[in-house]
């Protein structure tokens, strides 16, 4: 089950996504609060397959939990009704977006409209965020990237992201990171886009660039291209980290595009297993062990 990226970023612009002005228009906050919805459902279908994770109630199923989204995005509406899903949660971004009285208040207030009906969910936290004017009451906020976990000062029984670790930079750091905030036992979900995300119709493009050519694009767009790693650089990764590795691949190359590409890749990608190369999005389940 996939949480897809809506935003097709064409444009690999120096600011990064999450310091550019929301648009505040009544339909932007309907499709925001939509997606926002979107992807904490998905967190929850995840969550609910892993035993013992979630709670056996309607109401609350995060009760207790301590849960850790990384890169929630600029509206930080999914890690809010993660907090109204009963959990104890902290984001960390390394462009973690600023309160914008502009938006905010509307879309906390059209979430709280959309939520009302659900039973698994609390409108509390809303509230909260909506008198305090600020995300604080309902989210701890780091201001880190993955690569610096540690600095956050907490242990989480489960971690989350969803359309992010494309786009860190030192794929080692994080997974040591990500293992060292992980409770004994505990799980990462994590939905990862393989695509060069210059353009999603050829979305391997980024396998004909020398390292330094990719290096360079990759710095002046704060990586939001995307990253060159393959689904099996992610299992390696994680499981030197200590982590057990479930990885399923949910979106793949177009057969035609893959023919017109493979003679112009670059030698070193030239070798990579058929799996590596088709398969263009992927969703890791980990386990940290026990002790
Ligand atoms: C494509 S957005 C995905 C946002 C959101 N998770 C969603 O599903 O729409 C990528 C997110 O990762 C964040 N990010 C980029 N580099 C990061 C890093 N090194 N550590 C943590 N977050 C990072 C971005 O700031 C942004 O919030």
């Amino acid at each position: 089950m996939a949480a897809p990226e809506t935003t097709d970023k064409r444009d690999m612009a120096t600011i990064p996504w999450n310091f550019r002005k929301q648009d505040s228009s009544a339909a932007a906050i309907a499709s925001a609060v939509t997606y926002a919805v979107q992807v904490a459902d998905g967190y929850l279908g995840w969550m609910r397959q892993v035993p013992g994770l979630l709670a056996e109630t309607d109401t609350q199923p995060l009760a207790g939990r301590r849960l850790l989204e990384l890169g929630p995005g600029p509206t930080l509406g999914t890690p809010v009704l993660l907090a109204c899903a009963g959990a104890d949660v902290a984001v960390a971004d390394r462009f973690l977006p600023p309160w914008d009285p502009a938006f905010h208040p509307a879309l906390f207030t059209a979430m709280r409209e959309a939520i009302a009906s659900r039973t698994d969910l609390r409108t509390g936290p809303l509230d909260a965020v909506l008198a305090a004017s600020a995300f604080a009451p309902a989210v701890a906020c780091h201001a880190v990237g993955a690569e610096q976990l540690t600095t956050v000062g907490g242990i989480f029984d489960v971690v989350v992201s969803n359309a992010v670790l494309e786009h860190i930079e030192d794929l080692g750091a994080t997974v040591t990171n990500l293992a060292a905030v992980t409770a004994p036992g505990g799980t990462g979900l994590h939905q990862v886009d393989l695509r060069d995300h210059r353009s999603f119709d050829r979305p391997l493009e980024y396998l004909t660039l020398d390292e330094q050519a990719f290096e360079t694009l990759r710095r002046g767009c704060a990586c939001e291209c995307g990253a060159q790693w393959r689904a099996s650089d992610y299992v390696r990764a994680f499981e030197s980290a200590g982590f057990a590795v479930a990885m399923h691949g949910n979106m793949f190359a177009d057969p035609a595009y893959l023919n017109d590409l493979r003679p112009r890749l670059r030698p070193e990608f030239a070798g990579l297993s058929e799996g590596d190369l088709t398969t263009i999005s992927a969703f890791f389940r980990l386990t940290r062990s026990a002790s």
